[in-house]
């Protein structure tokens, strides 16, 4: 997607044993770009959020392998470096699916290819994870966007109005997006689209980074706090709700950032339709039941009790604390919202129903869960 006008993707092999990322913890108010060259770093940039959103997530954890590849191919006890490097990524995020996936991935590859040159291997994997994430976003969007023409054909002159949570858009991926992907694609095919952006507390990525890569494209949108969906559904003012995902169960529960289950449970009380759009790397197979089996990080509480903003009087970043000192707070990053509250899912392979048959049938190779 385009930043002033320039084509970017979020993560990319800048020069051997060099990933370069868009620092997100800096936007919307600075555009800065920031170089990873060693493992760690790595690790702790996806644990700070530098880079966040579940498909990024994935593919970052296979570039911090290529890094532990690059650095530590030469030295005695690369195996056990490695491995303590997995662990160390593994750690960071234990919701996001994609991440695990990325992992086993890139060691299967490794794995597979006895006697061949580590980073060559490892190079190639993360390559391939990342121009696959762009290719797979780029068709949920299109898969996504038959939706927004049945709707525009529905109410001819008038936008689209779509609601979205959080930031799964191509911030959140390598490119396009999943939630924003079918936004995009209808924005650029010209068909009109508004979109509804909920702030997202407690880190507002709808407010720093929704709403600065819509603006960016130039996609009509409003900022809204949280707690404004069910009031714009009641009065006929969204069309459709489009959500990312984390992690999806088998039968089709979706974990989601937090605050997305009470959405779901406004759209289904308003008959709205509400949909959420994910590759099969997010797709857990191992699991039936999202309540009980999904994991759910439990960040810092400072994120709760301080906000993070632009102080327009000195003109430079600001930290403020919006609760009395030293107040109790809870900060559970996602949640899951059920399948029986879910309209569809979209994946690089099309629509389905949210259950264990609907994902069956778009992957039949998979052995899915009665
Ligand atoms: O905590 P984050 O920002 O990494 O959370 C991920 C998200 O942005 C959302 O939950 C998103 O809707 C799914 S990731 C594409």
């Amino acid at each position: 997607m385009n930043v002033d006008g320039q084509p970017y993707r979020t993560i990319w092999l800048e020069e051997p044993g060099c990933v370069r990322i868009i620092d997100q913890t800096r936007l919307p108010h600075e555009f800065a770009l920031l170089d990873l060259r060693i493992p760690d770093e790595m690790a702790a940039a996806i644990g700070n959020m530098k880079l966040r959103g579940a498909g990024l997530i994935g593919c970052a954890a296979a570039w911090g392998l290529y890094l532990s590849a690059w650095q530590h191919h030469r030295r005695p006890g690369f195996s056990s470096l490695w491995q303590a490097d997995y662990a160390a990524l593994l750690a960071t995020r234990p919701t996001a699916r994609n991440l695990q996936w990325a992992l086993e991935r890139v060691q299967l590859a490794l794995d597979s290819s006895p006697g061949a040159d580590p980073v060559e291997i490892t190079r190639r994997e993360a390559q391939a994870i990342t121009d696959e994430d762009a290719d797979f976003c780029r068709r949920m969007g299109q898969h996504g966007l038959r939706l927004l023409r049945d709707i525009a054909e529905r109410k001819p002159g008038q936008p689209v109005q779509v609601l979205t949570h959080c930031n799964a858009g191509w911030l959140a991926f390598v490119d396009h997006g999943t939630a924003l992907a079918p936004v995009y694609a209808a924005h650029d095919a010209g068909l009109p689209v508004h979109v509804w952006v909920d702030e997202t507390r407690p880190r507002n990525q709808g407010a720093a980074l929704t709403a600065w890569e819509l603006g960016q494209h130039g996609v009509p949108h409003t900022l809204i706090p949280d707690n404004t969906g069910g009031h714009l559904m009641q009065h006929g003012l969204v069309d459709i709700v489009f959500v990312g995902a984390d992690r999806v169960t088998a039968t089709g529960d979706v974990a989601n950032k937090i605050g997305t289950y009470l959405k779901a449970l406004a759209a289904h009380d308003n008959g709205v339709p509400f949909y959420a759009i994910l590759p099969s790397s997010t797709l857990d197979w191992s699991l039936t039941d999202g309540i009980q089996q999904i994991p759910i990080e439990q960040r810092n509480a400072a994120e709760v009790t301080h906000l993070q903003g632009w102080d327009e009087t000195v003109n430079r970043p600001a930290i403020v604390r919006i609760c009395p000192a030293n107040t109790p707070a809870a900060n559970y990053g996602f949640d899951v919202t059920p399948a029986r509250l879910i309209t569809g899912l979209i994946t690089e392979r099309g629509m389905a129903p949210a259950t264990a048959e609907g994902l069956r049938a778009l992957y039949p190779e998979r052995h899915a869960v009665n």
